[in-house]
């Protein structure tokens, strides 16, 4: 495993941003005693400070036991009967919030479309019984591949309301790679748009869906949300338009009442193999965390309007878009478009016209900002914004900066939050009226959570010192597994600290970190063959599976490169098959990071294509991306060069092994 390396200049003795009094008046929790007490109080029962926050929540039947604990397996309030989508729509229906705006949607060309929780719900209704009538049954799944349209909240709502299970799959993933999520989750039914517009471009959603189910032979049905206009074909018997199903259908659907371990989503993400892993999340600890987090850490109130930039593809999408927000009967602003189009002023625009109050992005986004010109954000505003967060990556300080000054005009506080896929809930964050911040860091652990940077045997890390991100105790928004594969889930997040006489058998995050001497966690980045390019999450092995599947093609290995924008750039080592052919080789470049795109999607094309006679090997054989990691750092770079990198030079030295 790589040692963890800063790419942040880590210094632990500058001086933080304190909350200002104005903001810690009106906070939910507004002083860092009271933020002591708390996890004090939550240290001391885990168990009694989670089960605090499921009974905001309303149960169908109550539980009997708080947590179930037997490693790596966590049931999280056994007995108990609930429905997530109740609890983000009906319980705010006998109360005022009914013609409150749940959702208001701008499209990327300016159009605005506002749903009352009242309006939503009955659209939710409708889709649930829309998907009822096409024979979906609890435990089924249910793919949705669409763009950022309320219909996408409104079909994961309504499985939620039955009991299906969703499988979001990004709107950018390929039909290659749609096809392998729906078939290794065994979908009986997809729900897609004919297009979706982003950056002025209409991407035919459906087509590509049509191509991914050719050979999809779970799929039944499919449910086309009419968007864009674009012409589309519909296959008689298997393809439903959606407003023609919703139209038929009652807006009336009682909530289904549910086991709290019930399914709630797959969603998959990248690992350190070629294959996605389909992280399952379960329903009433699920629910527990996220609204809880919503609340404290986005210090969410009626009166705000929340604008998270993510996609629903994501899990920010889901966690921080679809269901917390919601569950704490907030205003969401939901925006169609890419973030420079037309103008990088977009999202600045957007905020003033509907008076953002909390805008939640990611760093490499405000990179981009950042890069594209203060006159942007200086042209706005912006005088609604009370608190800022950036999530996905660890922030460099620099950016940090700028996002406090030129967007919260050095007013709002910056909520850097650290989670995962696999967390389901946000873990490490400032609480935003309590917490001294510090650019770059995620700061501590919130309540209820038991989280240490160790070392590789399981002894806590010095101050300063680099080491592996654990969690120690369950929470109640954990994943429950890799859907399909229990074994896989054990081995990649339950093996490398195993429960032993002296280790209760902690998750490992896949995460380096250090501890500075207050007891911020600094986020140094993976240790595993993971990379974040422009938030996404990217595994090697997967790139390097697409590439070698190229037929000209041999061997593949793909590392990371640091880049100012984008957080990581990707730089592929090809060696080609023998062949009598003389290729082009710039030629080839470009097809191979189309291939890419073919087989995962646009966004995980390699920003480079470097050709290799061979690759440098350890002695068994292993690739050393060790050492190429180093050579596309050093600086014999010389951008998308078509020359062929000769290691001969290094066949002299003797490899050890990795
Ligand atoms: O490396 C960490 C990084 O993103 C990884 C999780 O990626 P994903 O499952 O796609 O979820 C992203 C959105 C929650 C983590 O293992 N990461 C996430 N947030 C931060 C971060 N690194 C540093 N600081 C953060 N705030």
């Amino acid at each position: 495993m790589p040692k963890p390396q800063s790419p942040l200049p880590i210094n632990f003795d500058r001086v933080g941003y304190k909350p200002s009094k104005e903001f810690a008046k009106q906070a939910h929790i507004g002083s860092a005693s009271e933020l002591v007490k708390i996890n004090s109080a939550a240290a001391k029962n885990i168990e009694k400070f989670w089960a605090a926050q499921a009974d905001t929540l309303v149960w169908q039947k109550p539980y009997r036991e708080i947590l179930r604990w037997k490693h790596p397996r966590a049931e999280w309030f056994v007995g108990g009967k609930l429905n997530v989508s109740e609890n983000c729509l009906d319980v705010h229906l006998q109360t005022w919030r009914k013609n409150k705006a749940a959702i208001i949607w701008e499209s990327e060309d300016g159009n605005v479309r506002t749903l009352t929780y009242q309006q939503l719900h009955s659209e939710v209704c409708k889709a649930a019984n829309a998907l009822k009538g096409l024979g979906v049954k609890p435990n089924d799944v249910v793919a949705i591949y669409m763009g950022m349209v309320p219909e996408a909240i409104i079909a994961m709502q309504a499985c939620a309301r039955i009991g299906a299970i969703h499988n979001v799959v990004f709107g950018g993933f390929s039909s290659e790679a749609l096809r392998e999520r729906i078939n290794d989750s065994k979908a009986t039914v997809l729900i897609t748009q004919d297009g979706a517009l982003r950056r002025n471009e209409i991407l035919p959603l459906k087509k590509t869906a049509d191509e991914a189910i050719k050979k999809c032979p779970s799929i039944q049905h499919v449910l086309v949300v009419q968007r864009t206009g674009l012409p589309t074909s519909l296959a008689r018997g298997r393809d439903i338009w959606w407003h023609e199903a919703l139209a038929a259908a009652s807006t009336e659907c009682a909530p289904t009442s549910l086991p709290s371990e019930h399914p709630l989503f797959i969603l998959y993400t990248s690992g350190s193999t070629g294959k996605p892993k389909g992280i399952l999340h379960t329903s009433a600890g699920y629910i527990t965390q996220v609204k809880y987090t919503t609340n404290v850490v986005f210090d969410m109130k009626d009166t705000d309007v929340y604008f998270c930039t993510a996609d629903v593809g994501w899990i920010t999408g889901h966690s921080y878009v679809a269901y917390g927000p919601l569950a704490c009967g907030a205003t969401i602003l939901l925006y169609e478009g890419g973030p420079m189009c037309p103008t990088p002023g977009r999202f600045w625009e957007l905020i003033d016209k509907h008076r953002v109050t909390i805008f939640y992005t990611a760093p490499t986004a405000i990179r981009a900002f950042m890069k594209a010109g203060d006159s942007w954000p200086l042209r706005h505003k912006l005088d609604s914004l009370r608190l800022l967060g950036t999530v996905g990556e660890p922030i460099n300080p620099e950016a940090w900066r700028w996002y406090h000054s030129l967007i919260g005009r050095e007013r709002c506080p910056i909520v850097d939050t650290w989670w995962q896929t696999e967390t389901g809930s946000i873990m490490i964050s400032p609480i935003p009226g309590a917490t001294t911040t510090f650019p770059g860091t995620a700061t501590k652990p919130l309540p209820g959570l038991m989280i240490d940077v160790v070392r590789k045997d399981g002894s806590s890390c010095k101050v300063g010192e680099g080491g592996l991100l654990v969690i120690k105790h369950p929470w109640p928004s954990m994943a429950r597994t890799i859907f399909g594969d229990f074994s896989r889930y054990v081995k990649t997040y339950w093996s490398e600290f195993p429960k032993t006489k002296d280790c209760s058998g902690w998750y490992f995050t896949g995460d380096g970190a250090k501890k500075d001497k207050l007891g911020n966690i600094w986020i140094i980045g993976r240790v595993d063959d993971v990379v974040n390019v422009s938030g996404h999450r990217l595994g090697t092995a997967e790139i390097e599976s697409a590439l070698v599947g190229h037929k000209t093609v041999a061997e593949a290995a793909v590392v990371a490169r640091r880049d100012d924008i984008k957080g990581n750039v990707l730089v592929a080592f090809v060696t080609l098959r023998n062949t009598s052919k003389k290729l082009d080789l710039k030629k080839l470049q470009k097809e191979l990071k189309d291939h890419v795109g073919e087989e995962i999607g646009r966004f995980a094309a390699p920003n480079e294509i470097r050709f290799a006679e061979a690759l440098p090997k350890t002695r068994s054989g292993k690739i050393m991306r060790r050492l190429l990691r180093e050579i596309v750092s050093g600086n014999t770079i010389t951008g998308d060069t078509s020359t062929l990198e000769d290691f001969s030079v290094l066949e002299h030295l003797r490899f050890d092994e990795e």
